[in-house]
């Protein structure tokens, strides 16, 4: 039980390790929370520093996600529940970083690792649809919104144990919270588009 507590807060520390602040104070001496959308993540990352930080911070943020279910695996010792509950834990860390005062991203990238990790076939079909839509729409939340609702559904439909499905929704829940100001502006036709340059905070 103690090893286990362990690895959820070794998860959360891991999470909390928000790579886009990092970058941008590293190249730019910027706080990232301060430009573009204000979101600590990859595609802020792309609107502020460029395609190269955010290909860099995206892979990273991806690592955390895959490194945290491997925790849970390891500490876990045949459990089911925690390799998803470091993979959560790591996400809330990015959400809420420990380090950075708690302001993060809105933790789709560190949810793609988890998801890929847990359950391949489900994530990489809600991952082939959330591009899709993500080229045809250009709004990255979109896309990310559809990831979190189509895995927890292809996980159903395929049959995967009830912890994995349990595990994607509550990732779905978190995403679903950390873009209402998103879904608010792609309601009103405002959201921020890819590759439009400038976006508003929120
Ligand atoms: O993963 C974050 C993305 O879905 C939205 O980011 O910066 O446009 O709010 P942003």
């Amino acid at each position: 039980m103690i090893l286990n507590i362990v690895g959820f807060i070794a998860s959360y520390l891991l999470g909390s390790v928000s790579f886009s602040v990092l970058l941008a104070k590293l190249l730019k001496g910027i706080d990232i929370r301060q430009h573009g959308s204000g979101n600590a993540g990859a595609t802020n990352t792309l609107r502020v520093l460029g395609k190269g930080p955010a290909v860099l911070v995206l892979a990273l943020d991806v690592l955390k996600g895959i490194a945290a279910v491997w925790i849970g695996v390891w500490v876990g010792d045949g459990n089911a529940w925690l390799p998803g509950l470091c993979g959560i834990a790591a996400i809330i860390g990015h959400n809420w970083p420990v380090y950075f005062r708690f302001r993060g991203g809105k933790g789709i990238a560190t949810a793609i690792g988890v998801l890929a990790t847990l359950c391949f076939l489900p994530a990489l079909f809600a991952g082939i649809i959330a591009i899709l839509s993500i080229v045809f729409t250009r709004y990255v939340s979109l896309g990310s919104l559809i990831f979190v609702l189509l895995t927890p559904l292809f996980l159903l439909l395929m049959g995967y144990p009830w912890p994995v499905f349990w595990t994607s929704l509550i990732i779905g829940v978190f995403a679903f919270w950390r873009h209402r100001s998103n879904i608010v502006k792609i309601m009103q036709g405002k959201e921020n588009k890819l590759g439009s340059g400038g976006a508003s905070k929120g």
